[in-house]
């Protein structure tokens, strides 16, 4: 959707686009060259492309380590197997092996001459009916996959079982229903005004799908009205949350009208709908269903003849661009005091909102918050496996429990944060990012001890 004034608000992601040159534009496209053209890992490629952007390393290094779509090889062929949890757990993670035999290629990898590559991923959205696999944009469910990629089962895509007996009015509540979308648009856009929509969608209570299960009018009167962004992101990848794959496949129309309904009653100029490569039908759906609202004169220079503009541009290549940063060290860093540097994060277990994961059975997996420490600092700090650890912070203290391993670095510490009893939320500190004001809370100085002789270090 698109600007129809002047936008003066500060915009730091731009403006640091373009204080670059904005090769960032170009960064993600040009990974995507790099990948296709040699067989080099993320870190041959990626500080190659950057090299002839005049930026740093690390600007590519994430992305291309990151996103399943630039970390490996693509053949002509592209295989996506799902080995997160609940496809793992289907088969104990033999599904993955089974498929590697069959086409002759291991994950990560492609064949010799180019024609399949085969790539493991986290995860497909088809959770319910694992294990899942895409072969190139085709669904294969079920038990069978590597005979069903062969040819030799019948190819199985399974639906999402979807129901809603909640009577909550959230997102998706009544989609099962099949209660038709694009009601609202054509109305408030012909008749209604900016300050209406806000109480109505108050009056009705509705809440989004997220973790937080946050009021949808609460949100928008948080960021009032301003010529900012609207985005929809529709990023999951949590075993068991195909909300967004759910909504973009079966209610494709609301997630537009939504994001032109809150820009109006925002204030918004430009609103953006992230979909991921691994729903292929979604993106499709997505596309048709913008190409349906044009028909109906939903969109358009002048929508059902009232001046307002709203108008959807796909970027050259249709896929997303990020802007490069350049890195920047964390806000705290350790010194005499504070000798190592704590990150916390989620577990392959743990979603990080209790509303999500709490009932699902998951914190049997991993029942504490456990603090990954290197065998060099374990000796240091004279921890052993599995003593509890005082972490003392700046900011508060949090008591976990030491698991030695060399998955963390020498100098840096690991926790989840997931249960409350750690307390480790309470050490964090109040450092934000300058630019965008994203708090960076899960970084931080620390010292540590055994709990049970009171010393710290
Ligand atoms: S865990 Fe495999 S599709 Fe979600």
């Amino acid at each position: 959707m698109v600007p129809t004034g002047p936008v003066d608000r500060f915009d730091a992601f731009r403006a640091l686009a373009e204080r670059r040159g904005r090769p960032g534009e170009r960064l993600v496209g040009s990974l995507a060259e790099a990948r296709a053209r040699t067989a080099d890992g993320p870190g041959v490629r990626a500080p190659a492309v950057t090299a002839g952007m005049g930026l740093l390393a690390a600007a590519a290094l994430g992305p291309a380590g990151h996103y399943a779509d630039l970390t490996a090889p693509h053949g002509r062929r592209q295989v996506r197997v799902c080995e997160a949890t609940a496809c793992f757990a289907a088969q104990l993670g033999r599904h993955l092996c089974g498929v590697e035999r069959e086409l002759g290629v291991a994950a990560g990898a492609a064949t010799p001459d180019g024609e399949t590559s085969l790539q493991a991923v986290r995860c497909l959205g088809h959770c319910y009916a694992g294990p899942a696999a895409l072969d190139g944009d085709a669904t294969r469910t079920g038990p069978t996959p590597a005979a069903q990629l062969a040819g030799r089962a019948v190819a199985r895509d399974a639906a999402i079982p979807a129901a809603d007996d909640t009577g909550d009015p959230v997102l998706l509540g009544r989609l099962p229903a099949g209660e038709p979308a694009r009601q609202v648009w054509p109305r408030i856009v012909t008749s209604g005004t900016p300050g209406r929509v806000g109480p109505e969608v108050a009056a009705s209570g509705l809440r989004g799908r997220g973790g937080a299960g946050c009021r949808v009018a609460t949100k928008w009167a948080a960021v009032g009205r301003a010529p900012g962004t609207v985005v929809a992101d529709g990023d999951e990848g949590d075993p068991g949350s195909f909300a967004d794959r759910l909504l973009r496949e079966a209610a494709p129309e609301r997630v537009p009208e939504g994001l032109v309904l809150a820009c109006f009653a925002c204030g918004a100029r430009q609103a953006v709908a992230l979909v991921r490569s691994e729903y292929p039908r979604a993106l499709a759906r997505m596309r048709e269903a913008v190409a349906r609202a044009y028909a109906d004169g939903h969109f358009g220079r002048s929508v059902h003849g009232t001046g307002t503009a709203v108008q959807v541009f796909a970027t050259p290549d249709g896929r997303a661009h990020l802007a490069a940063a350049p890195y920047l060290p964390p806000g705290e860093p350790p010194d005499d005091d504070y000798l190592l540097l704590l990150v916390t994060g989620r577990r392959w277990a743990h979603h990080n909102s209790g509303s999500t994961t709490r009932h699902s059975g998951t914190s049997a997996l991993d029942p504490v918050d456990l603090l990954d420490l290197h065998p060099d600092d374990a000796a240091r700090y004279d921890l052993r496996e599995g003593a509890r650890v005082g972490v003392d912070g700046r900011h508060g203290r949090a008591r976990l429990t030491a698991r030695v391993s060399e998955q963390a670095p020498p100098g840096q510490a690991f926790c989840s944060f997931r249960f409350t009893a750690s307390r480790v939320n309470r050490a964090t500190s109040e450092h934000a990012n300058t630019a965008t004001s994203c708090p960076e809370y899960q970084v931080m100085a620390v010292r540590v001890h055994d709990a049970s002789t009171g010393g710290a270090r």
